[in-house]
């Protein structure tokens, strides 16, 4: 893991990434539901190509953070900067192709559709597929659909999956379908991936070979992923900064060593027991 360094906006980024606009900037993000106030003061800066972590009990407003990012939820206050730029006014679609993609803390596959047709979802949100081509079956169609064929296949290498191309998504065992949701996510081509507890009901070697990947990931694809994560081990073994959350507001900010001695975060999250 590179250096990581402080930022006049009191976040941290890797050296390495210093010289690029970061991927993500959010400036006094925060959104109330009624009366109550579940993200406030939201500030954070990711850089290019890391690996950040979001963690902190339940409730805390994490899950509600990916919705305002992918405009699930418009934001109440605040800004948010993709390649430095406003995403105000976005749908989930433009956000998407602007360069954010997610999973979800459940599991939102197409059950009934293959495992390769889940994944053309994902490109079809990049591929420009051209409605009368597609209605009159053009060779430029089935050029298309080749190309989008292969490309499917080659993102499910990443997880070994290309074998299970034509089983029923719902037919995967559970870490698999996770592994896919993931491939899916990338398959539109984002610059910052958003994982919502990644490894929630995998066993420990499953576990294992999740960091693995999503290091892998990223080195592969120099893009950035922010996760949740209860799992503790993964969150400390591959995060480079890590923002922690409680009732809806960062406490605290670090690497993982500082993370881990930060009597507020103990205070607050990492002391009490495990949460799932
Ligand atoms: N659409 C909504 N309407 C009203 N309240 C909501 C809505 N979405 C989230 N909340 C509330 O916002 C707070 C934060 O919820 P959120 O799901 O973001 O927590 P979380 O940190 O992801 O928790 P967990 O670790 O259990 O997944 C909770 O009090 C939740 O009830
Ligand atoms: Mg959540």
């Amino acid at each position: 893991m590179s250096k990581m360094v402080p930022l006049p906006t009191n976040s941290i980024i890797p050296e390495r990434d210093l010289d690029k606009i970061p991927v993500l900037e959010t400036r006094h993000l925060g959104i109330d539901f009624g009366g109550l106030t579940a993200v406030d003061e939201f500030n954070l800066t990711i850089g290019r190509t890391e690996i950040a972590g979001l963690i902190g009990p339940n409730g805390a407003g994490k899950t509600t953070v990916f919705n305002l990012l992918t405009k699930v939820y418009q934001p109440t206050r605040g800004t948010i900067l993709l390649d430095g730029k406003e995403t105000s006014g976005m749908s989930t679609v433009q956000v998407n192709q602007a360069g954010i993609a997610r999973t979800f803390q459940n599991i939102r596959l197409f059950s009934s559709l293959t495992v390769e047709e889940n994944v053309k979802i994902g490109l079809h949100n990049q591929v420009k597929y051209r409605t009368v081509n597609g209605l009159l079956r053009l060779p430029s169609y089935w050029k298309q659909e080749k190309i989008a064929h292969e490309r499917a296949l080659e993102l499910l290498s990443i997880f070994n999956m290309e074998d299970l191309a034509e089983h029923r998504a719902g037919s995967l065992p559970y870490g698999a379908q996770r592994r896919l949701e993931i491939v899916r996510a990338l398959a539109t081509n984002p610059s910052l991936l958003l994982l919502d507890e990644p490894a929630a009901g995998m066993n420990p070697s499953e576990t294992a070979e999740l960091m693995e990947n999503i290091t892998k990931i990223r080195d592969t694809f120099q893009i950035a992923i922010m996760l949740i994560e209860h799992d503790m081990n993964l969150v400390m073994g591959i995060c480079e900064g890590i923002c922690v959350l409680n009732y809806g507001r960062i406490i605290a900010k670090g690497t993982a060593d500082e993370i881990k001695r930060n009597p507020v975060v103990i205070e607050a999250y990492l002391g009490k027991k495990k949460e799932g």
